[in-house]
């Protein structure tokens, strides 16, 4: 279940090339990449009320991934986000849309 759930969230084309080239996306290291978002987004992507941090748990994969690459570019002007998202290879920004995405 968990799996299909997780089949639905990364989808079966177009970007996943990347993801999929070294065959199905580990899960576990989806979530350790994840967590290095806990401290601001709170645990598995669920903010803390009042923080005013956003919460990425359930943001359509696409949607994430947007946002990050407007950061990377800087498209979108940021204080923090732009050098995390510049962090990461566009993969493993892949895995973490598609874990967020896949929480409820
Ligand atoms: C040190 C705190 C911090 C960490 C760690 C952090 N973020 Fe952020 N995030 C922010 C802040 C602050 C913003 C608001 C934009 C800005 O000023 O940088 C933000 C905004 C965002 C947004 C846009 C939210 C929206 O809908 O407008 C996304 C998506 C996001 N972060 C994803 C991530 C992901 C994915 C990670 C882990 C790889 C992460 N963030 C790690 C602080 C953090």
């Amino acid at each position: 279940m968990k799996l299909l759930r997780w089949a639905a969230a990364l989808g079966l084309a177009g970007t996943l090339g990347t993801v999929w080239a070294a065959g199905p996306p580990d899960l576990n290291l989806a979530r350790n990449l994840a967590a290095t978002c806990a401290n601001c987004h709170g645990t598995d992507g669920r903010s803390v009320a009042g923080s005013g941090s956003a919460g990425l748990a359930g943001t359509d994969k696409d949607t994430l991934m947007q946002k990050l690459r407007d950061f990377r570019s800087g498209a979108r002007p940021a204080t923090i986000m732009h050098q995390i998202s510049r962090g990461y290879t566009e993969a493993q920004l892949e895995l973490i849309a598609a874990y967020f995405a896949a929480r409820k």
